[in-house]
């Protein structure tokens, strides 16, 4: 594996070999001797977090996965305004300057979709390795990783198992890369829920009806109640109102309406389900729930690091 762009190209046997890892390294977490271990592995590796979007999980459990690794990490935070991109500079010319500074992985969030994609192409002609960690409406391919995971590691695997996917699916790129990974698996039920405005784009719904995915999309009228009660996986997302132009307003009052999950909702949902959002939250899920055992997403979040260390083990071992 060279670079992270896009969930598709993750097989089933890479995915499972990259849980297996994860395992390990979770494992290795339990006891003094282990984290050292794991701090011994690439003491010689580094990597540079370019950070052109807002972000909090995602930079920051990427950076510490590096340093749990023993890597060196050189991470900004604000690059859209505290960079050269500000004077105009392509992140072209930003990945032929930062690629030879002599990096072992470039971890790159930016608002515009395709940006990694670009970014790879210059640091194919580098030794450097690309990770797409969010690029406009496009994908986040290692949050998609990490949200399997989630579920492989809470309810036992992923397949057959009933998806229910909920709020903005137009814009979260999040629901989009998790949507590729479960097509993989073998009779994944898909169900989407979604304000009209906010449906979940036809590149996806192409690709699942191409792999003979099961799924139902957000105009098949059936009701939340409904969805809740079959779904061995709710997985809710926010309004992304920075995405959206005119009307966002509208559409946010809205959204907080009738796109919320709290007690009423959870009581709907089987004892052996849990409730994901890749976070941040913003009304979408009420804060009252965090307590029940379902609630998984602090969960998720944390499992975020060590996949993702499982994931520059892979990208830096043949470097
Ligand atoms: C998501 C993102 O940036 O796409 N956040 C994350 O990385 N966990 C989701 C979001 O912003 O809503």
């Amino acid at each position: 594996m060279r670079h992270v762009v896009y969930s598709q190209p993750f097989t089933v046997g890479a995915l499972t070999s990259l849980f297996q890892n994860t395992d390990w390294i979770r494992q290795q977490f339990r006891d003094p001797e282990g984290k050292k271990r794991l701090r011994n592995l690439f003491p010689d590796k580094n990597m540079i977090l370019l950070f052109y979007e807002p972000s909090t999980r995602t930079r920051i459990s990427f950076q510490m996965a590096g340093i749990h690794l023993g890597m060196s990490t050189y991470a900004t935070e604000n690059a859209k305004e505290f960079s050269s991109a500000i004077k105009g500079e392509t992140i072209e010319d930003t990945m032929h300057v930062v690629c030879g500074y002599e990096p072992s992985v470039v971890v790159l969030r930016h608002y515009q979709e395709g940006a990694a994609e670009r970014a790879a192409k210059i640091a194919e002609q580098y030794n450097v390795s690309i990770v797409n960690a969010g690029d406009g409406g496009g994908q986040h391919p290692t949050q998609a990783l990490l949200d399997v995971y989630t579920i492989h590691t809470e309810l036992g695997g992923v397949n057959g198992k009933i998806v229910l996917m909920g709020g903005d699916l137009k814009n979260g790129r999040t629901a989009r890369s998790l949507a590729y990974l479960l097509s993989k698996f073998e009779r994944v039920k898909i169900r989407f829920f979604s304000p009209p405005e906010l449906t979940m784009k036809d590149d996806i719904l192409e690709h699942l009806d191409e792999h003979g995915v099961d799924y139902s999309d957000s105009t098949n009228h059936r009701g939340l109640p409904d969805l809740l009660q079959e779904a061995d996986v709710v997985y809710w997302t926010r309004f992304q109102k920075e995405r959206e132009g005119n009307g966002a307003d509208e559409l946010a009052r809205q959204f907080a309406e009738k796109y919320s999950i709290g007690r009423e909702e959870l009581g709907f949902m089987k004892e052996k389900s849990i409730l994901m959002h890749p976070l941040p939250r913003v009304k979408e899920i009420s804060p009252e729930i965090d307590e029940d055992p379902r609630s998984a997403y602090f969960r998720q979040a944390h499992y975020g690091m060590h996949v993702r260390m499982a994931l520059l083990q892979e990208l830096c071992k043949d470097k």
